[in-house]
């Protein structure tokens, strides 16, 4: 089966799914025997996932700031997909994983329990804006649903606002506010009513205005396509 990415073999993208020249160089470089015949087994088993494989390397352990791969190179994580920020396995973070497995794995919507309640709590307390609720869910393109079909109950309204080249998830709701061409085509009608806008960036300008703004007349600001 083809993907999209497939067609840019060698233009560098922005995800992980970089298929270009340099990525495939720096493979046959870096990459051993063992190491690829485990990519291959995971790229047989894995439906490919935009911008996330084929995958680049087999990993073995993380600790803190650094993931370890099978040949025993450490890499200095940079990115920690945003929720890292404590470090990868502190352990104070794995001694209360443990210890809440032990004692209660998992509890049913009908009930409740003292850490769930204390949590929620905790979070309405330290979040910036007030906060009179919290709605726990698996990730953020299951948020960013929620938050939608909120909104739509608290206003009564449908339309929506977002940038081009925006990323909010790849479910079908989060690729429609989404703005990235790559998750938007060829998937058939997308929700009705998401209005898409350039950034206003000076700096990496769409109209390439350099910072003129003036000049420019702030295209960006008149433009929107859905
Ligand atoms: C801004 C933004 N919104 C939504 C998502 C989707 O989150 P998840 O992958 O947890 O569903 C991401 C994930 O990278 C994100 O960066």
């Amino acid at each position: 089966m083809t993907h999209p990415s497939d067609n840019r073999a060698d233009v560098p993208s922005e995800g992980d799914s970089n298929r270009s020249s340099y990525r495939q160089a720096w493979q046959f470089r870096h990459i051993d025997r063992q190491t690829q015949a485990w990519l291959d087994r995971d790229a047989r088993a894995y439906l490919r996932q935009s911008l996330s494989t084929p995958c680049l390397n087999l990993l073995d352990s993380c600790q803190g700031t650094t993931l370890t791969d099978r040949q025993g190179r450490e890499i200095l994580d940079f990115h920690g997909n945003s929720v890292h920020q404590v470090g990868y396995g502190h352990p104070r973070v794995i001694a209360a994983i443990k210890a809440q497995l032990d004692r209660l794995p998992f509890c049913p919507r009908r009930y409740t329990n003292i850490p769930a309640i204390a949590l929620a709590e905790k979070l309405a307390e330290i979040t910036p804006m007030p906060l009179g609720k919290v709605l726990l869910v698996p990730g953020g393109t299951s948020a960013v649903g929620m938050a939608l079909k909120l909104a739509r109950t608290a206003t009564g309204r449908f339309k929506t606002i977002s940038m081009w080249d925006s990323f909010h998830g790849a479910s079908l709701d989060a690729i429609s506010v989404g703005g990235e061409a790559l998750f938007r085509s060829g998937i058939g009608p997308l929700l009705p009513g998401c209005v898409h806008v350039p950034p206003a960036d000076p700096y990496r300008c769409v109209w390439n205005a350099n910072g003129d703004c003036a000049a420019c007349d702030l295209k960006c600001a008149a433009t929107s396509n859905t």
